[in-house]
């Protein structure tokens, strides 16, 4: 698959058949995130793949307050569409059983330039969700977690030495027929 048929197919994964990702691909993967490109070539990132059994277990146990106190936002906006809570449940406390878990971090906490910093990272995220794309696994960006206050306990968690906590990515295979949300119009201006 070329870059561009990647990343005109790649589609937020929310449900995974249980197949492994071998390491050769993660690694793969993980290295074309630390190809993007960064504000002033710091390489602001730090990235922790989470694949074990042990592991997965305490992300799971946080994620599982993550939508807890996400569940009243949800409420709220979804009220007429429960079936997007229950959706939302499952992917949040299980990762739609997604077999990885590529938590972000800022590789340090210092940076006098933090938007920069959070764009390098972003940048890195996306390369990661392409380079999935091109090998046919599915991906998907969470913000969830940070946007709930659970960014310091994963830090501490995975990544006591390294700087803030910005995004998590789940790898797998899709068991999922999600289509591309419809993008609006207006969006650009070619002057
Ligand atoms: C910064 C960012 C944060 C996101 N956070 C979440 C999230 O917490 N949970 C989730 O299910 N999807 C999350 N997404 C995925 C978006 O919902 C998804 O990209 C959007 O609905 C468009 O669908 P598509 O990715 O299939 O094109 C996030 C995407 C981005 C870029």
């Amino acid at each position: 698959m070329d870059a561009r048929e990647a990343l005109f197919h790649r589609r937020s994964i929310r449900k995974y058949k249980s197949d492994p990702i071998s390491r050769e691909d993660l690694v793969d993967i993980l290295e074309a995130g630390i190809c993007a490109p960064s504000a002033i070539n710091l390489q602001h990132w730090y990235f922790v793949a989470v694949t074990s059994p042990e592991e997965r277990e305490k992300m799971m146990g946080i994620m599982g307050k993550v939508f807890g106190k996400f569940q009243p936002v949800l409420q709220e906006r979804f009220a007429k569409n429960p079936e997007v809570i229950e959706e939302t449940k499952q992917f949040l406390t299980g990762f739609g059983n997604a077999p990885v878990c590529v938590l972000a971090f800022l590789l340090k906490d210092d940076y006098p330039d933090r938007d920069g910093a959070i764009q390098s990272v972003s940048a890195a995220i996306e390369n990661i969700l392409l380079a999935a794309t091109a090998k046919g696994i599915g991906s998907c960006w969470l913000t969830a977690p940070q946007r709930m206050g659970f960014g310091p306990l994963l830090r501490e968690t995975f990544a006591p030495d390294k700087g803030e906590f910005v995004a998590a990515i789940t790898l797998g295979y899709s068991a999922d027929e999600s289509k591309m949300p419809p993008r609006r119009d207006g969006r650009y201006v070619i002057v």
